[in-house]
């Protein structure tokens, strides 16, 4: 009796430590497991706006140009729709930006990452 609740115990926290294991890896998988979101933003400025501007934000890059410290209003406005916000002078005139609408819920993240660079650290 007493070892088939023992061994009852074992199964259920053995099953536990599983699930979470197995949690932890989709997250690894996904995102990296719990980033600041300093570090999600670099996630994406690195694999996403790399492309055209430079890994270095506050330089320019092939295409873009220098983008650190960008608010978040900026960032809304042209990451989401290509525009510019109300009074906002554009640093290039040119309209070479695809908008990447699928980030609405990342702009928070790119604004804390731009933020941290163009502050130095
Ligand atoms: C296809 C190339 C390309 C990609 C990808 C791209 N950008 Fe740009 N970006 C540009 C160019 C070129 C400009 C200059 C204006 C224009 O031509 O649209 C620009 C301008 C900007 C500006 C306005 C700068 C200013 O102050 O005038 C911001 C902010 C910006 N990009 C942020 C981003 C972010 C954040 C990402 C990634 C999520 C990104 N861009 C991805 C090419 C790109």
């Amino acid at each position: 009796m007493q070892w088939t609740k023992t061994g009852w115990l074992a199964l259920a926290a053995g099953a536990a430590l599983l699930g979470i294991a197995c949690s932890q890896g989709a997250d690894e998988a996904s995102q990296g497991i719990p980033l600041s979101p300093a570090a999600e933003g670099q996630q994406l400025y690195d694999s996403v706006c790399t492309a055209c501007h430079n890994l270095n934000p506050s330089a320019a890059g092939g295409l873009g140009p220098p983008i650190a410290g960008s608010s978040e209003a900026l960032l809304e406005s042209k990451v989401l729709r290509g525009e510019y916000p109300p009074g906002y002078t554009p640093k290039r005139e040119s309209h070479a930006m695809i908008p990447l609408p699928y980030l609405k819920d990342k702009i928070p993240a790119l604004a804390a990452y731009l933020a941290s660079v163009q502050a130095g650290s």
